[in-house]
């Protein structure tokens, strides 16, 4: 078993992502910038953002967090979104979710502007993906294809069995894998919550994605020998032990997979920092698009 490692592989993408900022400003440009807006204080939520903010800063992009109160109207949030959507120095804007339930995830979605939706939350970029057109790919499901890449690990002809259909994971990591590119051209499964006899697809999986969010619900016994291990859960459970009285756990039960699969993502430290990853080459790709602009 080898593990997937995503703080090597995130560090690579960064490190290359870093070296084209350094470039574009040695040419006398601005540095890209990334907008994100966090609503209230989920505890998960702060902390994602937080390293959302960090993980710019190390490869000097330009970032500028918004914070907004749990009571914020959704009128408000969307007048900061046209704010910034018609700010010619932001390149990416994002909107952490979930948001709170007043608010209709939907209406702010849709109100980024596609080409600064570093997110790929919008129906112009999800039917872009589907299309196998250009556009900004939602940054886990990136991420995910970015580490399989850095791996080496060969996805065509393969089945690929992915657990969740999200919009922000499980469908487009189900599109990722099915499209005609070097990392597609499998033959893929997305299993769901009315999915039958599931184990007995699992157990077809030469590269398993889980998405569910439900932790270590994959086991051993639910695993092909020697397949890839995918595990996209970050769920919080409390643990006394540790002092933030929480622990991480994803979605696979590692103990029990990791001996027999041939490569495995752990959590904390996979698919987490390839989000970042995937979300940083976005607001690149947005910055260059926009360079036109950028003075
Ligand atoms: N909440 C969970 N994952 C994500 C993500 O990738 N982007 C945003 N904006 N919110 C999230």
């Amino acid at each position: 078993m080898q593990m997937l490692d995503g703080k090597l592989a995130s560090a690579a993408v960064k490190k290359q992502l870093q070296e084209k900022v350094l470039a574009h400003i040695s040419q006398g440009k601005r540095a890209p910038h990334l907008a994100a807006i966090l609503v209230g204080s989920n505890g998960a939520s702060e902390t994602y953002v937080a390293s959302k903010v960090k993980n710019c800063e190390e490869i000097g992009f330009e970032s500028t967090l918004i914070r907004l109160d749990e009571k914020v109207t959704e009128v408000e949030l969307l007048a900061h979104i046209e704010q910034l959507n018609n700010n010619e120095g932001i390149d990416g804007i994002l909107v952490q979710l979930p948001l709170p339930k007043h608010i209709k995830e939907q209406a702010v979605i849709e109100a980024i502007h596609p080409s600064k939706d570093v997110d790929g939350f919008h129906p112009i970029n999800a039917g872009k993906l589907m299309q196998g057109m250009d556009c900004f790919i939602p940054a886990t499901p990136y991420g995910v294809v970015l580490l399989l890449q850095h791996y080496g690990i060969e996805t065509k002809g393969k089945h690929a069995v992915v657990l969740g259909r999200s919009n922000i994971v499980g469908r487009p990591m189900s599109i990722l894998l099915s499209n005609a590119s070097a990392t597609g051209n499998c033959t893929v499964t997305l299993c769901h919550r009315n999915t039958e006899n599931l184990a007995s697809i699992t157990q077809q999986a030469d590269i398993l994605v889980a998405a569910i969010g439900i932790p270590e619900f994959v086991t051993a016994d639910m695993v092909k020998p020697d397949a890839v291990i995918i595990d996209v859960g970050i769920t919080r459970v409390v643990d006394t032990t540790k002092k933030s009285g929480f622990a991480i756990k994803g979605d696979v039960k590692f103990n029990e997979v990791a001996p027999k699969a041939s490569f495995i993502t752990p959590v904390p430290g996979g698919v987490g920092l390839m989000t970042i990853a995937g979300l940083l080459t976005n607001t690149l790709k947005a910055y260059e698009q926009n360079s036109v602009t950028v003075g």
